[in-house]
C-alpha cells in the first residue's frame, strides 16, 4: 500500500520544523513540491534546503508538477466554485503523480506551509483523490507551527483573552464587516489591507509579514496609527520581492484581560 505524509512544515523559519515532522521527512521516497510560479519560487527553494538540511545523505526523489492557476477573477457567490474547481484541477494533478511516481511500497509526502489544518486544501484534495478510486494510499498528517502561532509568538501576546473566544477570517470576510460576538479576529490571505476600514480607537493590531523569515516585518499599535504604517511598508516589500504573505490580529479593547 502506498502510504503518504502531509508534512506541515512552518511559516518559514526552517527552525519551526518539528522533531515529528522530520521523522517524516526521512522515512519519505519522494517529496511532491507543487510550484505556483515564479513569484513563490522562493518558498520552494526553502522547502529544498530543508530536505538538504535534515536528509544529508540524499536518497529520495522530489517531483516538481505546477500548480494550476486559480480564478482569482471570481468573487461574491462565486468564489466558493471557483476553488472547487481549482481543487479539482489540483486532485487531477495529485492522482496522477501519486500513480505514476510513487511505487506501491513507497511513501510519499507534501511539505505544506504552515499547518496543513489551516487554510490549506491539501487534505480535502487527498481525500478527493480517494473518492475517485483510481489510485488507493493511506495517509497521516504531521501538524505544523502556523502563521498564526508564529505572529503572536513574535509579539509577544496570546491569541484569546481570559475564557473568551478568537476568530481566524480571511481578509475576504473582514471587508463584509468586523465578526460579530469577538473581539479577536485574526486576518489571513488578505490582498487588500481590509484592516484599513476600521478606524475605532479602541482597536489594537499586531501584523507580521514574511514571519520568521530574514525578510519579516512586524507592527503593532492602535490601528488608527498602524495602518498607515503597515500600507507603506506592505508595498515597499511587496514591491522589492514580487509578493507577500501577511497575517494579522485585531484585538478590541486591547486594556481588558
Ligand atoms: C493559503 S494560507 C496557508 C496558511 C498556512 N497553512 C498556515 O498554517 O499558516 C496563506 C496565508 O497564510 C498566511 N501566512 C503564511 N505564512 C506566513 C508568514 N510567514 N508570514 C505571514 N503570514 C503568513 C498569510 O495570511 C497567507 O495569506
Amino acid at each position: 500500500m502506498r502510504t503518504i505524509h502531509v508534512i506541515g512544515i512552518g511559516a518559514g523559519d526552517p527552525d519551526q520544523l518539528t522533531l515529528q515532522a522530520v521523522k517524516a521527512l526521512r522515512g519519505t521516497d519522494v517529496f511532491f513540491v507543487l510550484d505556483k510560479g515564479e513569484v513563490k519560487s522562493d518558498l520552494t527553494r526553502l522547502r529544498r534546503d530543508m530536505l538538504e538540511t535534515h536528509i544529508p545523505e540524499g536518497g529520495y526523489r522530489v517531483v516538481e508538477a505546477r500548480d494550476p492557476e486559480r480564478d482569482r477573477r471570481a468573487g461574491g457567490a462565486a468564489y466558493s466554485p471557483a476553488v472547487g474547481d481549482w481543487r479539482s484541477a489540483r486532485a487531477d494533478i495529485y492522482a496522477r503523480l501519486i500513480e505514476e511516481e510513487l511505487g506501491e511500497d513507497e511513501t510519499g509526502a507534501f511539505l505544506v506551509w504552515g499547518d496543513p489544518a489551516l487554510y490549506d486544501s491539501t487534505i480535502a484534495i487527498l481525500e478527493e483523490v480517494l473518492e475517485r478510486g483510481r489510485v488507493d494510499f493511506t495517509y497521516d498528517v504531521v501538524p505544523g507551527i502556523s502563521s498564526v502561532s508564529a505572529l503572536v509568538a513574535r509579539h509577544r501576546t496570546c491569541l484569546n483573552r481570559v475564557a473568551r473566544p478568537v476568530q481566524i477570517t480571511t481578509g475576504r470576510r473582514l471587508a463584509e464587516g468586523f465578526p460579530e460576538g469577538v473581539d479577536d479576529v485574526v486576518v489571513m490571505l488578505d490582498a487588500h489591507q481590509a484592516f484599513r476600514q476600521y478606524t475605532d480607537e479602541d482597536l489594537h493590531i499586531y501584523w507580521g509579514a514574511y514571519i520568521g523569515t530574514p525578510d519579516e516585518i512586524l507592527v503593532s499599535g492602535p490601528i488608527a496609527e498602524a495602518a498607515p504604517r503597515i500600507e507603506r511598508l506592505r508595498a515597499e516589500a511587496r514591491e522589492r520581492k514580487g509578493w507577500i504573505m501577511d497575517t494579522y490580529l485585531l484585538r478590541r479593547h486591547p486594556k481588558e484581560a
